[in-house]
């Protein structure tokens, strides 16, 4: 009896701990709903500042990412809808609305915004990943490591296009 009641505090525990690793990654399957649909505003919001952005991008310096950008616009197109899928799976309704898109006149400052997102998406996705794991969701994981690995294709070009180091996130 009292080994029972040692295993029911511990594993009770293992949610409330603030902080730890555990508390970080268990999620429960409603909560990572919620999350998948963060992503899918992420989503739609990087489709609309790439089909914005790869029209407007001025200047000779700037045609071959203008180009590479026009080629995200897709990709992110496509993540929006493996991540759509994932949430009807779960029983979510996925959202309608996009995360806010920035706008710059500045080609720079275009592109500091691209990559500032996709830092961002990376960061969610790899955290995305050990939670899907952590449900068991073994397959919903491996549909967010395949867009991970574009993603960071993304950072690479937009670093590689502002001149920088790929940023540690
Ligand atoms: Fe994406
Ligand atoms: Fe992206």
């Amino acid at each position: 009896m009292a080994h029972r009641h040692t295993d029911a505090a511990k594993s009770q525990g293992r949610n409330t701990v603030p902080g730890s690793q555990e508390a970080s990654t268990g999620v429960s399957r409603e909560e990572l709903i919620d999350l998948l649909n963060e992503d899918l505003a992420r989503e739609y919001q990087a489709v609309i500042a790439y089909v914005v952005y790869s029209q407007v991008l001025k200047g000779a310096q700037y045609m071959m990412i203008a180009q590479e950008l026009e080629k995200h616009a897709g990709e992110e197109l496509r993540h929006a809808l493996v991540i759509s899928k994932q949430i009807d799976y779960l029983g979510g309704m996925p959202t309608v609305v996009p995360a806010p898109v920035k706008t710059s006149s500045k080609a720079q400052e275009m592109l500091e915004f691209d990559l500032e997102n996709e830092n961002e998406t990376v960061r969610n996705y790899r955290e995305r990943i050990r939670q899907c794991e952590a449900l068991g969701e073994y397959a919903m994981a491996e549909q967010i490591r395949e867009i991970l690995v574009e993603e960071q294709e993304h950072q690479i070009d937009l670093a590689t296009a502002l001149g920088r180091e790929v940023p540690k996130v």
